[in-house]
């Protein structure tokens, strides 16, 4: 069957896609090479966090589809050379035209399981995108990461991590979701969790360079770091949360013990180096989005403890305050900072009782 194709420009490059293709949301399995319009942003990050690098790199984009991430890679990256894989020949034949359309001569198709594909090659990079769940890709993603590569994944079931679906994450992920305001802190961390611990298997360890939940997805990058001191150091990072609805109190322990949601990473989200190198500007699609989007991963404290604003409102009976005045009193009062995963959320390392202090002071001079 002939596919009805357009060509689309997304960064500085050209690519042919389906017609039919998802414009927005997680965008689904149809009957032709998937391409999401959506995650033009998504691929952007991969461009400014790969520059940011400022390596020869080889690269492997494990599930393609149309190429558009490889193509971006290997058209607005220097010195990189990729690797474009899809098991799907009908994706393999898109990318070859579109590798072709671009006119790159660093680009590498392949048509395979990336399973084969990465038992059998190495690589400094590894992208893997699945539909849904990342997780039965790990081991073979892992394999195919050189000694100091970089792992890159989206996971896109969101409601599974983010407690929806709790058996459907206790059984994949083996770790226990939370629902409600923190939820999808708690996935993103679980997310980096289950990664640390598979790592941990092939005596490797993790330092995650930059995480992030936007739109319907989850998105993290860790280095990969060999040996069994780094694996045990990662896993050491690793542990669980508690939260009472009632009380709004919430802690992270290592140790269970009353600390019933997890196995979850506790540190770091993002390395702050990596972050300052990451520019927002040359021809990205979305650069506005990019620029904001770094200055709140650059500004987010790093600690695990958020609060939504609105359970406070609730908790306290009052208003809501501009949640930027609300963070400025938090600082004033030693932690305070937006997180990127919600607008109307924020960070803080303050005990409760300090910080429903500063809510109401904010919200009374507001009413002043
Ligand atoms: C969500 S799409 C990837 C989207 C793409 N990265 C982009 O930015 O447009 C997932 C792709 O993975 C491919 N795929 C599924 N299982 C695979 C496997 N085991 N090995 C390689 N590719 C696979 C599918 O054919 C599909 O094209």
């Amino acid at each position: 069957m002939k596919v009805d194709r357009i060509i689309i420009k997304e960064g500085s490059t050209s690519f042919t896609v389906p017609r039919e293709h998802s414009q927005k949301g997680p965008g689904s399995r149809g009957e032709s090479v998937f391409f999401n319009r959506q995650m033009a942003f998504n691929r952007d990050v991969s461009i400014m966090f790969l520059r940011s690098l400022d390596q020869k790199m080889r690269i492997v984009d494990s599930m393609s589809a149309t190429g558009s991430r490889a193509l971006r890679i290997a058209n607005e990256v220097p010195s990189v050379s990729v690797v474009a894989n899809d098991i799907d020949p009908r994706a393999a034949k898109m990318i070859e035209d579109n590798v072709r359309l671009n006119g790159l001569n660093n680009v590498t198709v392949t048509n395979e399981d990336l399973s084969c594909l990465l038992s059998r090659e190495v690589f400094d990079y590894v992208d893997l995108d699945p539909f849904g769940s990342p997780m039965p890709f790990f081991h073979a993603s892992i394999r195919g990461v050189k000694r100091h590569g970089i792992l890159a994944l989206t996971a896109t079931d969101t409601a599974v991590l983010a407690g929806a679906r709790r058996r459907k994450c206790e059984r994949r992920y083996m770790a226990r979701p939370l629902s409600g305001p923190i939820c999808h802190e708690a996935g993103l961390r679980i997310l980096l969790g289950s990664l640390g611990r598979e790592l941990a298997r092939f005596d490797r360890g993790m330092v995650p360079l930059l995480s992030f939940y936007s739109d319907h997805y989850f998105r993290v990058h860790v280095r990969c770091l060999a040996g069994a001191a780094k694996a045990d150091e990662t896993l050491e990072q690793i542990g669980w949360m508690s939260y009472d609805r009632k009380t709004l109190r919430r802690s992270v322990s290592c140790d269970p013990e009353e600390h019933p949601y997890g196995p979850m990473w506790l540190g770091q989200l993002h390395d702050p180096s990596t972050l300052n190198a990451m520019r927002s500007d040359e021809g990205l699609e979305e650069p506005r989005r990019c620029a904001r989007m770094l200055e709140l991963w650059r500004e987010e404290l790093n600690t695990p403890l958020t609060y939504e604003v609105s359970e406070l409102s609730s908790f306290l009976k009052l208003p809501t305050p501009p949640i930027d005045r609300l963070i400025r009193k938090l600082q004033e009062n030693g932690s305070g900072s937006r997180n990127h995963i919600s607008p109307t959320a924020f960070r803080s390392t303050l005990p409760l009782e300090k910080i429903l202090e500063c809510y109401r002071e904010v919200v009374e001079i507001d009413n002043l």
